[in-house]
């Protein structure tokens, strides 16, 4: 059971960017602490950060056929991004969305996701954990679908 992790826009940034909002913990300890759950959970992650909107969709569409479930912080494009919705909705490959900081106690135009409606679920507000809860959650909604 393989999981794609995409990281969105300026999350290679972490650790240094807005430490009040996303902590100091960097992508590194992000990618790593997603290689150890999956080992416990006995699946696997390919990890992959992009700045750009294009990229993230071109790795949506390599995944269909590879990986069976897409773990996504699409960053800042979470709120503008019609294009990875549709790639998400083409693939229909499962996705859960997750964010470090809680989009909701945050700006107004923080609180529209595109992605949200054709994501299996959102866990937003819990720093590196909500990866870690999206990982087991995602992973858990695909063992339940194959019975
Ligand atoms: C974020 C929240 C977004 O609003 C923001 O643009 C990010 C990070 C988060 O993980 O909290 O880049 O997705």
């Amino acid at each position: 059971l393989c999981i794609l992790v995409l990281h969105g826009p300026n999350l290679n940034l972490l650790g240094h960017r807005e430490p009040k909002f996303y902590g100091t913990v960097t992508l590194d300890d992000i990618n790593r602490l997603l290689v150890e759950e999956a080992q416990v959970l006995g699946a696997t992650v390919s990890c992959l950060q992009s700045n750009h909107e294009g990229v993230l969709v071109d790795e949506i569409h390599r995944a269909l056929g590879k990986h069976e479930g897409i773990l996504i912080n699409a960053g800042a494009y979470t709120h503008t991004s019609i294009a990875i919705r549709d790639a998400l909705c083409a693939v229909k490959i499962p996705a859960v969305e997750v964010h470090l900081s809680n989009i909701y106690q945050r700006e107004e135009f923080r609180h529209h996701s595109y992605i949200a409606p054709v994501a299996i679920g959102q866990i937003s507000g819990f720093g590196a954990e909500s990866y870690r809860l999206g990982l087991q959650a995602l992973i858990r909604h695909i063992r339940k679908s194959k019975g």
